[in-house]
């Protein structure tokens, strides 16, 4: 089989990508590991940058996203019992989406199917060839069926646990890593949010976010010690730790109700440079994985398949390679803001076994600095709103 973007990983990266190649006219085929079920099956942040919604309703796939989002202007922090609110669109006059990524990824695979796109579902042993002639090719089974995609680039949108990364040598490959000392315990409830904003919370006995997915339907989250399990955690003390945790007047307002999944992440700050060799381009969790605290990992993709997807139609439409070979330069440069904010979000929220009473007046100072400087909450809105690309 032949085809111009061979795409590794059909997660929002590669499907994104694959529905904006096809806009243009550009062939590819997707190859996942797992189903589209699987996939979907994913619990995953849903705060989308208006880069990405600029990019949904290029590919055609915006329109649901338009329709059933909550559009956000703003956020709260909360220090103890204290909170106030950064104003998103007084300090940048855009706003960011509450859109489940779970959605995104959904409509995405509904266009790719719509649109007869090439998914190859149940992919094993998918392996990078000649990524460094102009020749690369991919090797793959299905089953016991061997099978060979032949192409012009390829994509490695394969997250981090994929096998894109390692195509790039290790004489070539460096990789930046930070791992946190902590983990987020989440859970989905059917129950309506506690406030019509997110709120982050920093607290004496840790971070609390109380987020949403719509009107019935929300996802909190408390820092947890990385030797937790989610069965270490009932229900009920759970709500009793974020209760804890959140201002007393949310504490109240707070509406409890069963966990519809329970699940902990470990957090880590990660980049690989370069994010091209040869042929190949890494996207998304193939080349970088932030902290989830701010909302960035989607986003990140995101703008990576902006600069890929443009450098490839440079490539076809006007035969010129400058996006190509100014790729990995331009992604990571964007890359490294972000992985910059969210471990200053991070760094700034969450309590850290071995902080000192020095470290954690520094914390309080720069929280209280943050609620009296607009500056301060300019700087924080710009980042999270999403930078330019
Ligand atoms: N062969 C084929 N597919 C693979 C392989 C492989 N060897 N390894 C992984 N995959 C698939 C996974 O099953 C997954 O569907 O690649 C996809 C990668 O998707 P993500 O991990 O979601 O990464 P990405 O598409 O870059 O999206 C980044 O997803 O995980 C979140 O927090 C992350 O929000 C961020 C976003
Ligand atoms: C979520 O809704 O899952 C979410 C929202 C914002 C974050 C992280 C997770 O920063």
């Amino acid at each position: 089989m032949r085809t111009q973007v061979a795409i590794i990983g059909g997660g929002p990266s590669g499907l994104l990508l694959a529905q904006l190649l096809h806009v243009r006219g550009i062939d590819s085929v997707v190859l996942e590991r797992r189903t589209r079920a699987h996939v979907l099956s994913r619990i995953r942040a849903g705060v989308l940058e208006q880069g990405l919604m600029g990019l949904l309703d290029e590919a055609g796939v915006g329109e649901r996203m338009h329709r059933e989002g909550f559009p956000h202007d703003g956020t709260l922090i909360a220090y103890d019992d204290q909170m106030f609110r950064v104003d998103f669109t007084e300090h940048t006059g855009r706003h960011v989406m509450v859109y489940g990524q779970t959605e995104v990824t959904r409509d995405l695979y509904d266009a790719r199917e719509k649109a007869g796109g090439a998914i190859e579902f149940n992919v094993d042993d998918v392996t990078v060839n000649d990524a460094d002639t102009d020749r690369p090719y991919v090797t793959y089974r299905i089953g016991d069926a061997a099978k060979r995609l032949d192409c012009d680039f390829i994509a490695g949108c394969d997250g981090f646990h994929g096998v894109s990364r390692n195509a790039i040598p290790a004489s070539v490959r460096r990789e930046y890593e930070k791992v946190y000392p902590f983990g987020w315990l989440g859970i989905l409830s059917e129950t309506p949010p506690v406030n019509d904003e997110l709120i982050y919370a920093s607290s004496s006995r840790g971070f609390a976010l109380c987020s949403m997915r719509n009107a019935n339907l929300s996802r909190y989250y408390i820092q947890c010690s990385l030797s937790d399990s989610p069965g270490d955690w009932s229900d009920a003390n759970f709500w009793d730790e974020l209760k804890r945790r959140i201002p007393a007047e949310q504490a109240e307002a707070l509406i409890t109700g069963p966990s519809i999944e329970k699940s902990i992440a470990a957090l880590r700050s990660f980049v690989t440079e370069p994010m091209r060799w040869g042929r190949l381009f890494l996207c998304g969790d193939a080349a970088h994985i932030v902290p989830p605290t701010g909302a960035k990992g989607l986003n990140t993709a995101a703008s990576d398949v902006h600069y890929l997807y443009n450098a490839l139609r440079q490539f076809y439409e006007e035969k010129d390679a400058e996006g190509i070979d100014r790729y990995s330069e331009r992604a990571l440069a964007r890359v490294w803001k972000t992985e910059r904010f969210s471990w200053w979000f991070s760094s700034l929220m969450h309590r850290y076994p071995d902080q000192s009473e020095f470290d954690i007046k520094m914390q309080r100072a720069e929280i209280e600095f943050l609620r009296s400087s607009p500056a301060a909450q300019a700087a924080m809105a710009q980042n999270y709103v999403g930078l330019p690309y």
